[in-house]
């Protein structure tokens, strides 16, 4: 039965048994319009004056290195450069062809032949403009930091690695196919090869009941927080073997050093970037509840950044007639229950990400939501006094 559902063949780079984001549109229209305003769907695409938001204007366009170093951005006829200088005079350019990210910051990787590298420059939306890259000693001016398959393994659906026997690790660069890469995190990178389950709904159009592709509700727990964590854990672990491998239904034993298990969480050492899993994990309302993160995350809508709606979802748990709402001593209800978010899970900054302004002399704080859910006294501190403030006022 199987074999011959394979009779339509798609090009997916993975593997046949992949169909493409494409054919999911037919039978999937709302999910999919609304998946491609997400983080997920952007976190990849080919750079171009829409995906790259830093300003390519006179007096805008320059980050300085030194007094006599600079990296100039320039945009000839929509093909868009990092140019350096030295002394005035050009010493190097490189093409942007890919832009990472996009809600917080953008950075930007260049090919050269087959391998990938990190540009010097990108963008930080808080600055409103271009700072060095992480990775980079802003006090050096180069384009030399190499881009491996890991970086995309989490930022993109697939890229294939050209194995090269004998290759020394130690120049930690890698060859990569470009003519494979598949942009942005998509459906099936999330729900796992669906080609059979194409073909299938499409020869009979009038089975309601998904067939061929895993059903998330019938995983249990680690199953569905696996799914998330295996890019939502920390980018520092090393994998045994791709992540690109992982389908949802997998856990991440099979995939990671053992010390690396969320059983065992350390938040004070966990950065607030990339580990949500972690964090979360070392809640007490992770660990004595039965929630995950689509308990609070739908993972085919943009976030809303509405504060008040995440702080329903702690309401479902959290209310007066459960006996264990906020204990917090204060006049205005009102306040509390629109914002659960910022005294209980206050934003972070990251001790991994560092960004610094125009002129390389101030350090600009990456602000992350920590997810290890708990009482801050100095934070709600904050928030009371500026609550305060406000009704004087
Ligand atoms: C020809 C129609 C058709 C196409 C094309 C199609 N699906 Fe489906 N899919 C269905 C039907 C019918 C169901 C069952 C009803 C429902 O959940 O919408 C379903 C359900 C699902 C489910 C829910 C499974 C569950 O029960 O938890 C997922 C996930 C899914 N499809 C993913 C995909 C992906 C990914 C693609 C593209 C690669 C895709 N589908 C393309 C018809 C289709
Ligand atoms: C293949 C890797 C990968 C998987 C699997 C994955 N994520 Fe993400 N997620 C990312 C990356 C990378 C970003 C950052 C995207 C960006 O801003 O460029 C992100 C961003 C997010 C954001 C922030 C969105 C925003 O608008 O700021 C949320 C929330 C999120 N993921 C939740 C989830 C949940 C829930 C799951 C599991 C159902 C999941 N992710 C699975 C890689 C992944
Ligand atoms: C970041 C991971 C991720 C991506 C990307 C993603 N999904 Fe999902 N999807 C999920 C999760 C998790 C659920 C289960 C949500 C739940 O039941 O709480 C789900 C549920 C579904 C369902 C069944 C429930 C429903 O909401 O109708 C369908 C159908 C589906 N996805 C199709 C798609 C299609 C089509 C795409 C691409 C356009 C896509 N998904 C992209 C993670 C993802
Ligand atoms: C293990 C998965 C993982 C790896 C590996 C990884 N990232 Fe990320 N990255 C994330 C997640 C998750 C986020 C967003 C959420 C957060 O900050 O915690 C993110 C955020 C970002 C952002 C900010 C995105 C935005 O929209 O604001 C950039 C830029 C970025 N990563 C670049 C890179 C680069 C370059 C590499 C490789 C050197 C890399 N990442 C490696 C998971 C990963
Ligand atoms: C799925 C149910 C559930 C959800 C959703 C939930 N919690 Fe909890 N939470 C619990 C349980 C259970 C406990 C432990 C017992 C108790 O205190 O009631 C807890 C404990 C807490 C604690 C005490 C933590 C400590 O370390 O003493 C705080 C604070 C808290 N939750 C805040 C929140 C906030 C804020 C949200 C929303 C962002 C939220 N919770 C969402 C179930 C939940
Ligand atoms: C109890 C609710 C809750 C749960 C459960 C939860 N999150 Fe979140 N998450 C939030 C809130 C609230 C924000 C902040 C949204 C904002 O600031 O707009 C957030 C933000 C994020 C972000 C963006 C971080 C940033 O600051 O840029 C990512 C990524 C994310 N969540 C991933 C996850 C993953 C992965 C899981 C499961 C391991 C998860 N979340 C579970 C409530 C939750
Ligand atoms: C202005 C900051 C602030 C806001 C807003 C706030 N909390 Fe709290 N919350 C606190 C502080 C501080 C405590 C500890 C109070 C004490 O123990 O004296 C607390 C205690 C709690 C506890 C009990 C923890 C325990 O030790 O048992 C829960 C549960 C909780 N909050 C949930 C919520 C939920 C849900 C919301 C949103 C509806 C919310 N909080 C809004 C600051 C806040």
């Amino acid at each position: 039965m199987t074999a011959c559902l394979r009779n339509k063949k798609s090009n997916d780079p993975r593997d046949p048994v992949f169909a493409g984001s494409a054919s999911c549109v037919k039978c999937h229209k709302d999910i999919y319009d609304s998946y491609l305003t997400t983080a997920h769907f952007q976190t990849s695409r080919p750079a171009s004056i829409h995906s790259v938001h830093g300003s390519f204007l006179q007096n805008s366009n320059i980050f300085h290195f030194s007094k006599d170093k600079w990296i100039r951005m320039e945009n000839h006829n929509g093909n868009l450069y990092q140019v350096a200088y030295v002394n005035g005079k050009k010493t190097e350019a490189e093409k942007f062809d890919i832009t990472i990210g996009g809600v917080k910051a953008e950075t930007y990787l260049y090919w050269k032949g087959k391998q990938l590298f990190e540009m010097p420059i990108s963008y930080f939306k808080a600055l409103h403009g271009w700072t060095n890259s992480p990775g980079y000693d802003s006090g050096r001016m180069n384009f030399n930091r190499p881009i491996l398959r890991r970086c995309l393994e989490c930022h993109s659906s697939y890229i294939k690695e050209i194995p090269q026997p004998g290759i020394n690790m130690a120049h930690k660069t890698v060859e990569l196919d470009s003519t494979s890469l598949i942009y942005g995190i998509d459906c099936e990178r999330c729900h796992g090869p669906a080609a059979n389950h194409v073909n299938f709904h499409t020869q009979f159009p009038d089975e309601k009941k998904a067939k061929y592709i895993t059903t998330y509700s019938s995983l249990t727990r680690s199953q569905k927080l696996d799914a998330c964590a295996v890019c939502h854990s920390g980018n520092k672990g090393a994998f045994q073997i791709s992540a690109f491998v992982f389908k949802q239904g997998d856990t991440l034993a099979k995939f990671r050093e053992p010390d690396f298990s969320p059983q065992n969480p350390n938040p004070a050492t966990m950065d607030v970037h990339g580990n949500q899993n972690g964090l979360l994990a070392s809640s007490k309302c992770f660990l004595m509840s039965n929630m995950d993160c689509s308990t609070c995350h739908n993972p085919h809508e943009k976030e809303s950044l509405n504060l008040a709606v995440y702080s329903q979802k702690c309401m479902q748990c959290h209310n007066e007639a459960n006996h264990n709402f906020c204990k917090m001593p204060t006049q205005s209800g009102a306040i509390l229950k629109n914002n659960c978010i910022d005294c209980h899970m206050p934003a972070k900054p990251s001790n991994v990400i560092r960004v610094e302004s125009v002129d390389g002399k101030m350090a600009i704080p990456y602000m992350v939501r920590t997810h290890r859910i708990a009482v801050y006294p100095e934070e709600s501190k904050k928030i009371m006094s500026f609550i305060k403030s406000q009704k004087d006022f």
